[in-house]
């Protein structure tokens, strides 16, 4: 694809913007259509791409992601209580752990896994009616989940979007191609939401049902996510350096690889391990938990392989829990623990998040209260 020029001869990134959303193939139709070299839009500057260190294999330091093991976690007892102690540390250190036995049967995983393969790989005119950048649409499809900020690099993936407000969304809206997977899929997360809700409460030294009844993981924006193989991976990124603006993420990768975590400043690889899940702590739960967890950044690179398949399971509030006030939960702030956050309408927080743009810092200071 040739350089898009203004009438100056300048690089006009407005002009690329527009011709790539006009084909409405995402970055599967760049691939498709054979190119060979980056366009300039996907072109990250190098002090994003270099921004921390990257620990390699090759350095010896080997840096392992804590993995929980939810076996019996059910029962009660003193091995949920280890697990509650085990999701505390972790999702105070690393706000980020791997899931082993959580009850998702592999085949439902392996199947979401094949579906979203499935719909991305479909011919372009089965996707096209669905490429929007328009939040409010409950699925859609697009290579960047939003409009692009001025002269912000685009990244080399595709997303298929679908939202479940308050656990629910019309099966007819859902893409045929994968239709009855993401269903199940959702109702395994949903099921594994309870008990996450239950067991960080309780890491939090909160009734069980904490969590639950705030409802502030009771709706499920899922990503779908296709990241072709890439002619110049050194260049981009798949997903740019971020944290998330939920309250608990819920991942599942294929085996491909690719996830890194910013741990101790330095990105760290998180190796795909087959039927686990990865959960990570987002910006909402840090602010309510009032620091007591963390959310971490993270991004996904580009490679020369693939295509890799993620799904992320955002979870987000109930359209009723939306209509209330956030800030640090009551029980949780003390004379030794002052609040850090102030109060605010989940529609502002989201707002900020919308206007902010994916590649700044962290959103968490603009919720800091103001030091007297
Ligand atoms: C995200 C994300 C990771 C992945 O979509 O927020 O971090 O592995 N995805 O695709
Ligand atoms: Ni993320």
């Amino acid at each position: 694809m040739a350089v898009p020029t203004n009438g100056n001869g300048h690089y006009d990134w407005a002009k690329e913007v527009k011709e790539f959303d006009e084909t409405k193939a995402g970055v599967k139709g760049l691939v498709d259509a054979g190119v060979t070299k980056l366009p300039r839009l996907f072109v990250h500057p190098r002090d994003k791409l270099e921004s921390h260190p990257q620990i390699k294999s090759t350095d010896g330091v080997k840096i392992e992601l804590p993995t929980i093991d939810f076996e019996g976690v059910k029962d009660g007892g003193a091995r949920r209580r280890e697990v509650v102690e085990e999701i505390r540390i972790a999702g105070q250190e690393w706000g980020f752990f791997r899931i082993v036995n959580h009850g998702i049967p592999l085949h439902t995983m392996d199947a979401m896994l094949d579906a979203v393969r499935r719909f991305h790989e479909q011919p372009t005119e089965e996707k096209m009616p669905l490429y929007s950048a328009d939040s409010r649409k409950k699925v859609r499809f697009n290579s960047n989940n939003g409009p692009l900020r001025e002269n912000e690099s685009a990244s080399w993936r595709d997303i298929l979007t679908c939202v479940f407000q308050d656990d629910h969304l019309d099966p007819e809206d859902i893409p045929l191609a994968c239709r009855r997977e993401v269903q199940e899929y959702v109702k395994c997360m949903i099921e594994l939401r309870e008990t996450m809700a239950e067991l960080l409460s309780e890491a939090l030294g909160l009734n069980s049902d904490y969590l639950s009844r705030m409802e502030c993981m009771k709706s499920e924006a899922l990503a779908c996510l296709y990241y072709p193989t890439c002619p110049e991976p050194e260049k981009t990124l798949g997903t740019p350096k971020h944290s998330d603006t939920t309250f608990l993420t819920l991942l599942m990768q294929d085996n491909i690889g690719g996830l890194q975590i910013l741990h101790d400043d330095k990105w760290a690889d998180v190796p795909p391990v087959h039927g686990a899940l990865i959960a990570n702590i987002g910006d909402l739960m840090q602010i309510i938990s009032n620091d007591k967890f963390t959310s971490v950044e993270h991004r996904v690179v580009a490679q020369a392989v693939g295509p890799r398949i993620s799904v992320a399971c955002f979870l987000m509030p109930s359209q009723r829990a939306a209509g209330k006030p956030f800030g640090p939960i009551k029980e949780l702030v003390s004379d030794e623990n002052p609040r850090i956050y102030r109060e605010f309408m989940f529609r502002e927080y989201y707002e900020y998040y919308k206007t902010k743009g994916q590649h700044v810092n962290s959103a968490l200071p603009h919720f800091w209260i103001s030091k007297e």
